[in-house]
């Protein structure tokens, strides 16, 4: 007789960044983006997310950063697990313990480390056996950004939904320095977010043409190992999803974001390649290399409002760090 056992899966994820942003969804099931994107994962952060299938538990429960989970968190959570369950004809309910060693729903891409980390853990714990492509399909329909960090390196999910690697972390001389401006979560999630924006923004067809362009700029400029051309297009994309945000009322800039972004800008106008990007949040990430990383970092801080700086580099992909004991047989 095979008998299962609850057996604990720790998995790691990292964040990732997108150095060419999406922002919009298709108007179709799936959490489908509805413009290409690519991104960077960044070592430096991390989400550790352990995963027990217990049959002793009535329902799914998660604790993230040593608190139960909010309710809407915990609702994506058991969405996951739901189509993990129906594709493994797993049922046990799954107990779940989830820490960032970063700010968590502030805009620093908690939810691609979360949900790539979780994505991981379940489909691990039971019992799939599935490539970093098909778990990333799972996690993108939680966040689409999710999806990407399954990917170590540099990643791109493009508009039928698909994650998939471009290049390794080595690719290019890059770290990515974090402002970090706030440690609150941020008052208006991606989603609503995105929802707003394709209602209301004026250019959101203008978006929806040019991103592309933007993607296919990064994308080259990433596999030349240009780091100038590929910054300044990552900022372009960067100011341009921001404006397009504005545009319908969605405001994630906070003054300390426009002083780190005017510092940026004079460290590049003294001659020094460094170029910022900003996602749903007032945090604004520094591109550098790495000889210019302390001199940049040391800049930054001083900007008025910059609380802290976290530095990072690009890194592996979501991984398990602790093997599961799935079955035993007695
Ligand atoms: O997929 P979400 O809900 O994590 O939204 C991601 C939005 C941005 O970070 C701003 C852009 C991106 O491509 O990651």
């Amino acid at each position: 007789m095979t008998r299962a056992r609850a057996g604990t899966v720790r998995a790691v994820a990292h964040p990732n960044i997108a150095l060419a942003k999406y922002w919009g969804k298709k108007p179709i099931s799936g959490n489908i983006p509805a413009v290409p994107s690519l991104s960077v994962t960044l070592a430096g952060m991390a989400t550790t997310t352990e995963l027990t299938f217990d049959e002793t538990l009535g329902a799914d429960a998660l604790t993230l950063n040593g608190e139960p989970a909010r309710d809407d968190v915990l609702f994506r959570t058991v969405k996951l697990l739901d189509r993990v369950r129906a594709l493994s004809g797993e049922t046990r309910r799954a107990n779940v313990v989830s820490r960032n060693d970063f700010p968590t729903a502030s805009g620093l891409a908690s939810s691609a480390s979360g949900f790539a980390a979780l994505a991981l853990a379940a489909t691990h714990a039971a019992g799939l056996e599935l490539s970093a492509e098909d778990v990333a399909l799972i996690a993108r329909e939680s966040s689409a950004s999710a999806a990407r960090s399954l990917f170590g390196g540099f990643a791109e999910l493009d508009t039928d939904g698909h994650a998939r690697a471009v290049a390794p972390p080595s690719q290019l001389d890059l770290r990515v320095l974090v402002c970090v401006t706030t440690e609150a979560k941020k008052t208006i999630g991606s989603t609503t977010g995105m929802i707003e924006t394709a209602k209301k923004s004026l250019f959101y067809d203008a978006w929806l043409e040019s991103a592309p362009r933007l993607y296919a700029e990064v994308k080259a400029a990433l596999l030349a190992r240009d780091f100038p051309r590929l910054g300044e297009v990552a900022e372009t994309s960067a100011l341009a999803m921001h404006g397009l945000a504005m545009a319908a009322g969605i405001v994630y800039f906070t003054p300390a974001t426009t002083s780190a972004l005017a510092e940026v800008r004079r460290i590049r106008a003294g001659g020094t390649p460094a170029y910022a990007t900003i996602d749903a949040g007032p945090h604004v990430k520094v591109l550098v290399r790495e000889k210019d990383r302390e001199a940049v970092a040391a800049r930054m801080k001083q900007v008025p409002g910059v609380l802290r700086i976290l530095e990072t580099q690009p890194g592996e992909g979501a991984r398990i760090e602790a093997g599961p004991a799935r079955a035993v047989s007695s």
